[in-house]
C-alpha cells in the first residue's frame, strides 16, 4: 500500500500526453470474446482495471500479448464462461463480459458486482435487456446464471436511464442476434462510439453511432478486429482543472478536443483559458479563479467523472459554487476529506455548496475512490504545505502513472510506502 505525497504550490508547466480511455479499453477488451481473433487495440492504457480485464479474460481461456500501449489478444481458446466473484468484486466492469459470452457461447455466469463507493450500481437495464434478446437468467448464490437456446433475438429496447455499460452490453449482444436490434434512450458517451467503429470494424451493422437511438442488424460471426482506444477525456480534464487550481500553462498532446463538449465553458467561465488544437490543447489560467456552478449529466452534459475534482478547484475560489450529482447516489466521499484541508464545503441531498476560501491546508487525507483520488491530488498541488494521500490504489484503477506525469511538469509529488 503506497501513499502519495505532494508539496503543494509548484505552477504547472510543460507538456503531458494524454494515454488512451479506460472506459473506453475495458468494453473493448471485452468484445474481442465476440470472435477469436487475433485482436489488435493500440493505445491501451496500463492500469489496475485493464490489467484485471486481462487477467479476466485469461480465466475464460483467451491469451493475451503487450507490446508498448499495443495489445494483442486470441480468444479462440474461450473454453470457460463464468466470471468469477473475486475478479468481478474488485471492477464492477467485469459485467461487460456477458454480452459477449452469450452471443459466443450462448451462456454466461458472471458474480453480481455488488455496490461501490458511490452508489449501489444496479444491473437491472442489463438483464432486462437480455431478457428481451431472449436470454433466460437466474440469480445462483450472487451469480448471474443465464443462458440462451442459439442466437438472440432482436428486440426493441429502451433504458430508464441512458446507461452507458448496458448500452455497450447490449450492443455487444445483439451484434450476433438474429434480426434487427434497436437500442432507444442510448447512452452517448464517446466511448461508446468507439466501441462502434470496432464492432462495424469487425463486420458488425450498426447504425446510430453517437445519438440515442442505435440500429443494429445482426450477422452470423465477426472477423478480428485492429482498433485504436480514443484519448482519455477524463484524464484529459483532470489536468486542465489541475492548471485551473495550481496555475502554470500546460500543454496536453495525444488528446480529442471533441471528447470534452462542456468543460471548456465552464472552465472558462471560471478563469482557465482553454486553447484548442487538433490533437492538443494548450491550457493556461491568469487571472483570479471564479466560482461556477456545476450539474453533472449524461453526455454531452458535464461528466460526473470530473465532479470530484472540480470541486476541488472551487475550493480555490472566492466564491460560492452549487454543484449537483444526478447520476450516482453517492458521489460526495470526497467532501470528508477535502473538509480536513480546510474546505468550506455543505452538503445537501444531491448538491454540494461550496464555498471557496482561497486555498486550503495541506494534510494527511484518504483516497475513497477513483475519482475522488483525482480530486485529492489537484487539492494537494495547489494546498499549502504538505499532503499524504493513502490508498492510492483507487488512484491506480484509472491513472496510468499520473505522479510521473505531474512530476515532470514540475509538480512536487512523489510515491512512497505507506
Ligand atoms: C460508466 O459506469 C463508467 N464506467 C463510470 O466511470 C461513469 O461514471 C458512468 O458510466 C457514468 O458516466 C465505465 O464505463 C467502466 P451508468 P456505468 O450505467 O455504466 C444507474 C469512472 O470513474 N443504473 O451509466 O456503471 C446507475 O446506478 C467510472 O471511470 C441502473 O440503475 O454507469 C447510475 O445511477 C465511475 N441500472 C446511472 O444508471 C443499471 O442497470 C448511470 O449509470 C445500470 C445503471
Amino acid at each position: 500500500m503506497d501513499k502519495i505525497v505532494i508539496e503543494g504550490g509548484h505552477p504547472l508547466q510543460g507538456e503531458i500526453a494524454i494515454s488512451g480511455a479506460k472506459n473506453a479499453a475495458l468494453p473493448l477488451i471485452c468484445a474481442t470474446l465476440l470472435s477469436p481473433g487475433p485482436h489488435v487495440l493500440e493505445n491501451v492504457p496500463d492500469l489496475r482495471d485493464t490489467r484485471t480485464m486481462l487477467a479476466l479474460l485469461e480465466s475464460l481461456g483467451a491469451t493475451w500479448s503487450r507490446d508498448g500501449d499495443t495489445l494483442t489478444i486470441d480468444t479462440s481458446g474461450l473454453n470457460n464462461f463464468e466470471a468469477s466473484y473475486d475478479l468481478v468484486k474488485t471492477m464492477r466492469a467485469s459485467v461487460l463480459v456477458l454480452g459477449p459470452l452469450l452471443a459466443r457461447m450462448n451462456r454466461a455466469r458472471v458474480s453480481l458486482p455488488g455496490g461501490c463507493a458511490i452508489g449501489a450500481r444496479p444491473i437491472n437495464f442489463h438483464l432486462q435487456g437480455f431478457q428481451q434478446l431472449g436470454v433466460r437468467h437466474q440469480l445462483d448464490q450472487g451469480y448471474v446464471d443465464a443462458s440462451v437456446d442459439g442466437r438472440m433475438e432482436g428486440a426493441t429496447i429502451c433504458f430508464d436511464i441512458p446507461s452507458v455499460t448496458a448500452t455497450e452490453n447490449i450492443l455487444m449482444g445483439a451484434v450476433l442476434a438474429k434480426g434487427e436490434t434497436v437500442i432507444k434512450n442510448a447512452a452517448r458517451e464517446p466511448e461508446i462510439g468507439n466501441l462502434v467503429d470496432m464492432l462495424n470494424g469487425m463486420g458488425a451493422k450498426i447504425k446510430g453511432r453517437g445519438s440515442d437511438t442505435l440500429l443494429i442488424k445482426g450477422v452470423t460471426s465477426l472477423k478480428p478486429a485492429r482498433i485504436r482506444v480514443v484519448p482519455d477525456r477524463i484524464e484529459t480534464g483532470t489536468f486542465l482543472i489541475a492548471v485551473g487550481a495550481i496555475g502554470g500553462e500546460l500543454t496536453l498532446s495525444n488528446c480529442d478536443p471533441a471528447l470534452l463538449p462542456s468543460l471548456y465553458a465552464k472552465l472558462g467561465a471560471a478563469g482557465v483559458t482553454v486553447r484548442e488544437e487538433k490533437d492538443r490543447l494548450h491550457v493556461a489560467r491568469r487571472e483570479p479563479l471564479r466560482a461556477v456552478d456545476i450539474k453533472t449529466m449524461p453526455f454531452p452534459g458535464f461528466p460526473t467523472d470530473l465532479q470530484a475534482q472540480m470541486m476541488a478547484l472551487m475550493c480555490f475560489s472566492n466564491g460560492l459554487s452549487l454543484i449537483t450529482e444526478t447520476i450516482f447516489e453517492n458521489r460526495f466521499m470526497h467532501v470528508a476529506e477535502l473538509h480536513r484541508m480546510g474546505a468550506d464545503i455543505r452538503i445537501d441531498g444531491h448538491s454540494a455548496i461550496v464555498t471557496g476560501t482561497g486555498g486550503l491546508r495541506g494534510a494527511p487525507v484518504m483516497a475513497t475512490d477513483l475519482r475522488a483520488s483525482a480530486s485529492l491530488v489537484i487539492a494537494g498541488l495547489a494546498a499549502e504545505g504538505i499532503t499524504e494521500i493513502s490508498r492510492v490504489y483507487h488512484l491506480d484503477r484509472g491513472y496510468d502513472d499520473l505522479v510521473g506525469k505531474l512530476s515532470r511538469v514540475g509538480a512536487a509529488i512523489h510515491r512512497q510506502p505507506a
